[in-house]
């Protein structure tokens, strides 16, 4: 499949998607589409994740793409899935991620229903190990789901999706309604202003999905969930014991706490790492071995059965998707002609190349990435305001504003109806 043109690729010059042969399609989400391709040199598989330029910009989704790929730039972790390559065509972006042959918690909580104890505490651990790795990189996912954590071949847990992560910084809080219903903590939707602490609220809702394979609060519409998210009381299961320990039951909880200063993980600096390292539920964890990776996980994907859904592979073969092919770029294009939404991704979302590139960080903007030291005591000072807006439980959904606010090293104005995420992001970057 994706058999491309005879010529001969130029690997010295800058990366594009002739350096790939492309393979099986293996995910769908909001924005993008999900695929094996081959690096045609070393021989090295990749997911290459695509988003088409036309859809992007008709669902007001172009800020988001260029700060997921900023903040991909920013990553590189054990428990995350990190960005490889980054190019674009004429009608795609694309990233070039590390690839997860074990499939997404989705998957594996609708094949199996819910998930042992064991394994899921192992992954609860991976994926504490990279939220406060994210928290030191003072990034907030704001969209950890099943969804959005795979599994490699061995089993372990990672990180995926920034498409509506963002910076925080400590003197300011965010307002803006961004994630997935479900999952989100009681301070975005009591909009009382939040921070990184609303991961570990998520953390809390996902390891609870797949001990009990149900979520702690839902409710048939989007009101009614809000209103049990921020007022409801966590209720267990009475055959608790059946599912999992009293540990497990303590760490949930502490995870589901309201109060986000009061929530485990969440004390400040390297302290709410800390308790959880010494949360009774890991009692015996050998932090170190786990943090290279050198804990063999109980439950692994079983390879010889695909870990995706196949109809990903269907809906191309059935022509309901267009099928992605190798084309040339047009030979300099006009950007003074070029519509602003394109030619913003344009100059925007540059080419990555990890064997090349030194990662840099874009808070504060283009600095090399140093481990931040700021003082995390301070309270936050500001809130933002911003609109309303419905959503689906699971579905990632992201707030945007009418005003749109200028990404650092812009030229021309932004679409005016840009993700208020990132406008709240900027602006507190600036501070
Ligand atoms: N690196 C990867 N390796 C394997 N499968 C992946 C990878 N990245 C994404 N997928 C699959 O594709 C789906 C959609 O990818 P995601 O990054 O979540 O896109 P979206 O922003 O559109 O939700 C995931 O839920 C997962 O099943
Ligand atoms: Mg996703």
């Amino acid at each position: 499949m994706g058999a491309c043109c005879s010529e001969p690729v130029n690997f010295d010059g800058e990366v594009d998607l002739f350096h790939f042969d492309l393979h099986r399609a293996v995910g769908k989400g909001a924005f993008g589409k999900v695929r094996v391709v081959e690096h045609k040199r070393t021989k090295k598989l990749y997911a290459l994740k695509y988003i088409e330029k036309a859809k992007c910009i008709k669902q007001k989704a172009i800020a988001n793409i260029i700060q997921e790929r900023r903040l991909l730039e920013e990553i590189d972790h054990p428990y995350i899935v990190n960005l490889r390559y980054a190019f674009q065509d004429d009608e795609n972006c694309f990233f070039v991620l590390d690839l997860m042959l074990g499939g997404d918690l989705r998957f594996h909580l609708e094949r199996r229903g819910r998930l042992e104890e064991e394994h899921v505490r192992l992954w609860a651990a991976e994926l504490a190990s990279g939220l406060d790795y994210l928290r030191s990189q003072r990034i907030i996912h704001r969209d950890l789901k099943p969804d959005n954590i795979l599994l490699d071949a061995q089993g372990h847990a990672h990180i995926t999706d920034f498409n509506v992560a963002i910076h925080y910084s400590e003197r300011r809080l965010h307002t803006s309604v961004a994630g997935s219903m479900a999952y989100m903590a009681p301070e975005i939707l009591a909009r009382q202003g939040y921070s990184w602490h609303v991961d570990w609220w998520s953390l809390g809702v996902v390891l609870w999905e797949l001990i009990f394979h149900r979520r702690p609060f839902d409710g048939r519409n989007a009101d009614r969930m809000t209103q049990a998210i921020i007022n409801d009381a966590l209720r267990y299961p009475q055959n608790l014991s059946e599912y999992c320990t009293e540990e497990a039951k303590d760490f949930l909880t502490g995870l589901l706490e309201k109060n986000p200063k009061l929530r485990l993980g969440c004390r400040s600096r390297s302290r709410g790492i800390d308790d959880i390292h010494e949360h009774p539920w890991f009692a015996g964890l050998d932090w170190d071995a786990l943090e290279s990776k050198e804990i063999q996980p109980a439950f692994v994907p079983d390879m010889k059965k695909a870990n995706f859904d196949v109809s990903h592979e269907l809906d191309e073969f059935l022509m309901v998707e267009k099928p992605l092919t190798h084309s040339k770029r047009k030979a300099n294009p006009d950007l003074e002609k070029m519509k602003p939404e394109l030619r913003q991704l344009e100059e925007q979302f540059t080419v990555y190349d990890f064997s090349k590139n030194q990662r840099m960080s874009y808070y504060p903007h283009n600095q090399p990435i140093t481990t931040s030291n700021h003082n995390e005591d301070g309270e936050p000072a500001t809130v933002l305001q911003s609109t309303t807006n419905t959503m689906l439980p699971t579905t990632t959904m992201v707030e945007r504003s009418s005003a749109g606010s200028p990404l650092p090293d812009e030229r021309i104005p932004p679409h005016p109806t840009i993700s208020m995420d990132i406008h709240d992001s900027r602006r507190s970057d600036s501070r």
